[in-house]
């Protein structure tokens, strides 16, 4: 079969190939515990769907504006008022099919093929398929001291002539990681001076633990004219519980921002008005949702946390946002695909192989779940790596025992 470079070599989405396999599981009755989700259980706000619910019965769904209609830029100027202390304009928005959508055609927007994209790890999965998939080069920026959070030392030795933009996504998936505000003062005034682009990842900037604060950029920047390279990236999926809905959008230059629409115009010619009927009602509607989904994930983060500290042997930076906690398992296995392969086959636990965000021998473990699972999920994985566990375990009715060291 003839495919280009681009068909050939694009990796597949292993956190989404994970979901299908997880699902295929669940369909055959098999008692799995997913503990690798990127989405929070909850419902969408009830805003939303009687927004969506009103437009839909009027039975007028028509083409709408390429970036966003009125309303949708409305709504996220209202937002970034409200969380970012800034009032942008509708020219510097571009509503798109998610947070993915926005961050692709931004980077489609600004990479020539050869440029080079900096981003610490761990990293989001798809960041280092995204660059490659506009021809450029991804260039993951591993923290010296062994922590989740980068230095601006470590990323000014890998800036060259050819870096065209750096991606900061804090809180941090899969670290949950929030990175200081010093960090990022530093990096919003050094991407100026040096004309870089600075793409802030911000999706998960709601889903924040113990009081602590995610820096806003916006506090840092000098300048948020036609020459601006500062990007943000934001969107209804996490804190509003709506990844289906596939609504985000990003805020930039106005140049930017028009070259961004006209991409998209020729690829889905923005996102489905339906959808953004949706956003607007969870962003212009009552919070409440979100601050309790931000208690519950509170909740599950303690049980995690406690799981993980019973457990000898697993080595964990404690998450302060997002719902993932990156736990280091070397000292079990250095091969996160194995471990994470064995842990699947074995006792029916979904979690996510750590290579995949650019750090091996650790895997991400999801707390969106309930507690039931995360609790049952982690005796699971402790009763098939540890070598002093009893022989059997029983899963409701099922019987398994070791075969295995
Ligand atoms: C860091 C990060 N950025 C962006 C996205 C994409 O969000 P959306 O579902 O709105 O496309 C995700 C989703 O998992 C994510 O983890």
């Amino acid at each position: 079969m003839s495919l280009s470079l681009i068909g050939k070599n694009v990796a597949v989405s292993v956190t989404l190939k994970l979901n299908q396999t997880f699902a295929i599981l669940k369909e055959k009755g098999e008692p799995v515990i997913h503990l690798g989700g990127g989405e929070p259980k909850s419902l969408a706000p009830i805003d939303a769907i009687t927004a969506i619910s009103s437009h839909l019965n009027s039975g007028e769904v028509r083409y709408a504006p390429v970036d966003g209609t009125i309303d949708m830029k409305k709504a996220i100027i209202r937002y970034t008022r409200e969380h970012y202390a800034r009032v942008v304009e509708p020219e510097n928005i571009v509503a798109s099919s998610g947070a993915k959508q926005a961050l692709m055609v931004a980077l489609q927007a600004i990479l020539d093929p050869q440029d080079e994209v900096i981003f610490p790890t761990p990293y989001w999965v798809s960041y280092p398929e995204m660059v490659k998939l506009c021809g450029a080069i991804p260039v993951p920026v591993t923290p010296e001291d062994g922590t989740f959070t980068p230095r601006m030392s470590d990323i000014k030795q890998n800036v060259t002539s050819y870096t065209k933009a750096i991606i900061i996504n804090s809180p941090n998936n899969p670290s949950g990681a929030i990175y200081p505000a010093s960090f990022i003062k530093d990096i919003v005034e050094f991407c100026e001076k040096k004309g870089i682009y600075l793409i802030m990842d911000d999706i998960y900037h709601k889903l924040v633990y113990n009081g602590v604060e995610v820096a806003n950029p916006f506090d840092y920047v000098k300048d948020f004219s036609d020459n601006s390279k500062l990007i943000i990236i934001n969107g209804v999926s996490k804190a509003y519980a709506m990844t289906g809905f596939r609504i985000g959008w990003a805020i930039a230059n106005k140049t930017l921002s028009f070259a961004m629409a006209n991409i998209q115009g020729h690829q889905t010619s923005g996102p489905s008005v339906l959808l953004q009927k949706a956003a607007i009602g969870a962003i212009n509607g009552v919070q409440s949702s979100t601050e309790s989904l931000r208690m519950t994930l509170e909740n599950n983060r303690k049980v995690l946390i406690q799981q993980i500290k019973a457990f000898d042997g697993l080595h964990l930076l404690e998450p302060d946002g997002t719902f993932y906690a990156f736990v280091d398992f070397s000292a079990y296995d250095k091969d996160s695909t194995r471990l994470s392969n064995f842990l699947l086959e074995k006792v029916r636990v979904l979690t996510m192989p750590g290579v995949e965000f650019g750090m091996e021998g650790y895997l991400r473990i999801s707390f969106c779940g309930s507690t039931k699972d995360i609790i049952e999920g982690i005796e699971r994985i402790k009763w098939a790596i540890d070598p002093n566990s009893p022989n059997e375990l029983f899963i409701g009715e099922r019987k398994l025992v070791r075969d295995w060291n």
